[in-house]
């Protein structure tokens, strides 16, 4: 390795379950990149330090995991999309500033385009399960393709209703007993919420009042194929898996930190794939 060598990572802790190094190695690799991307495992007490010193320790930038976004998004200069979400998830050293964005807004649309193109053509309305960070990226993302509609239904009502605060009129707030009249002639449902992710509890859900012509989209990827997606497919409804959506997340810091825009290809979502198959 020279001196010139871009380092980027993950910083987490832990951080080792990451698939992020895996697929920006793929990356490094294929591009032929004097470059690397490692794990950071950061104890909390000792990140504001590591991430105030990022250029200093070596790094290019990188990606933030569990616990640091907060610490994250409050530490760096935070982008217009950064704010609007409220949370980053990913740094760059940009001279002396530290930079921050949101790219899981773009990694949910741009597997949505790729599973469903024509997604935002056939409706204006959509049900998000979920009212966390990564449910604050989708319902941003919706509202940027011109969604005018959408019903946020979450457990603890006062995140629903932040949502709301946060977006404007297009939110509105609702309740797990709201799903099957919110879904009766749906054409767009989104799961934001962990309900159904390898360890937590499964998401039951009855897709029967949905239109024929619906689309589904899951953010969990442990199980590649979770309970929601299948039953999705097996109405015949287009759906969109959480590993495009952290594939596609990962194209805009991989341009920043190595200078070159990578693709999405099959050989990379299969590799992964694999990996995520292992694990369950
Ligand atoms: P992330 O950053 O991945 O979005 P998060 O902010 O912790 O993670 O959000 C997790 C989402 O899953 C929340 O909407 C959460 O609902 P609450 O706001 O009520 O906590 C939802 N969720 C997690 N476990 C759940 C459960 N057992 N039942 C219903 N909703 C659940």
């Amino acid at each position: 390795m020279s001196e010139a060598t871009r380092v980027a990572c993950v910083m987490g802790w832990p951080a080792k379950q990451s698939r992020s190094p895996k697929l920006h190695g793929y990356w490094i690799k294929r591009y032929n990149i004097d470059g690397d991307y490692r794990v950071a495992e950061i104890p909390p007490e000792s990140f504001p330090e590591f991430v105030k010193n990022l250029a200093k320790n070596g790094y290019v930038g990188g990606n933030v995991t569990m616990p640091h976004k907060d610490v994250a998004f409050a530490q760096s200069e935070p982008d217009e999309r950064a704010k609007a979400v409220g949370a980053a998830n990913t740094l760059w050293v940009d001279g002396s500033r530290l930079r921050s964005t949101n790219t899981d807004v773009e990694g949910f649309i741009g597997a949505l385009d790729a599973n469903a193109p024509g997604w935002d053509r056939i409706t204006d309305t959509a049900v998000v399960l979920g009212a966390g960070g990564a449910s604050r990226a989708v319902i941003y993302g919706l509202i940027e393709r011109g969604i005018k509609t959408i019903d946020v239904v979450n457990r603890t009502p006062a995140k629903a209703e932040a949502a709301k605060t946060r977006f404007g009129s297009a939110v509105h707030p609702a309740t797990w007993d709201d799903v099957p009249r919110l879904l009766k002639g749906a054409k767009l449902l989104i799961n934001a919420s962990s309900l159904g992710m390898k360890g937590q509890p499964e998401l039951k859900i009855d897709l029967s009042p949905m239109a024929k012509d619906a689309v589904v989209a899951d953010i969990v990827y442990v199980p590649l194929k979770t309970k929601l997606l299948e039953a999705a497919q097996q109405r015949g409804f287009r759906t969109s898996d959480g590993l495009d959506m952290l594939l596609y997340q990962a194209v805009r810091g991989f341009t920043l930190w190595f200078g070159i825009k990578p693709e999405v290809t099959k050989e990379l979502r299969e590799m992964l794939a694999a990996d995520v198959m292992k694990s369950t």
